[in-house]
């Protein structure tokens, strides 16, 4: 039997055995060697694991399903490199479990954010988005202020961050619950905010 394109394409279990061996081949050439690049794998220069209150802001993010309207990828397109920054990289996302990127963007990319704007704007914000930009239609979330972060929960977190190869020590795992001592998941949030794409600071 002759496989000219012709009867391959008459054959449909054999065309979907062969596409499924053609795209495998492709995709393992494409992803595997990114297992081994230096540029996917190794963390940006300055980027350090979550302090534990950014850790604990950044779980505040993912129950508020903030990722639902917030992307945090710059894609490398002038559109996008002129209104937020520089492209995102991968090493900006080694200690991301799980990433945010997204592609939902009902609100702006919030990869660059850091230091965009001061706590107050972001405390004023996160409360009743409408108070400092009056067309807004986030949500607010007045709640988050007036509740207390549960300090003890973030040592298993960062353990099983650190099984997974995320570099703390075990002093400050240890010394973590003090840092959330007092705090709000506001504050929290803000602060994972806060530090968000800061290590590459270029704007256009
Ligand atoms: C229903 C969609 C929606 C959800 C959910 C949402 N946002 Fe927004 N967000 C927006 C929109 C729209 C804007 C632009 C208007 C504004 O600044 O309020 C925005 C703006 C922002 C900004 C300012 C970004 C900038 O560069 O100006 C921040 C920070 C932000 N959101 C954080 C959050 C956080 C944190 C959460 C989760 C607690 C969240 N958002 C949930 C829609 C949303």
């Amino acid at each position: 039997m002759k496989l000219t394109h012709d009867s391959i394409e008459r054959k449909p279990w054999l065309l979907i055995v062969l596409i499924l061996l053609v795209v495998s081949i492709g995709g393992l050439v494409e992803i595997v060697p990114l297992f081994f690049q230096r540029s996917t794998t190794e963390p940006v220069a300055g980027l350090a694991p979550y302090s534990p209150l950014r850790l604990a802001g950044r779980d505040v993010y993912v129950r508020e399903g903030c990722y639902n309207c917030h992307s945090q990828m710059i894609r490398p397109f002038r559109a996008e490199t002129e209104r937020y920054g520089h492209y995102s990289v991968a090493g900006e996302f080694v200690f991301d479990r799980p990433h945010q990127w997204g592609s939902k963007r009902t609100g702006p990319d919030l990869a660059r954010v850091g230091g965009r704007y001061s706590d107050e704007w972001h405390r004023e914000h996160l409360d009743n988005p409408r108070a400092v930009v009056p067309e807004s239609n986030m949500p607010a979330y007045p709640w988050l202020a007036k509740t207390a972060l549960d300090p003890q929960s973030i040592v298993p977190k960062m353990q099983a961050l650190k099984r997974l190869g995320d570099p703390y020590t075990d002093e400050q795992i240890a010394a973590a619950p003090k840092e959330l001592a007092g705090k709000t998941e506001q504050d929290a949030l803000v602060a994972y905010l806060q530090g968000m794409g800061v290590q590459i600071k270029a704007r256009r």
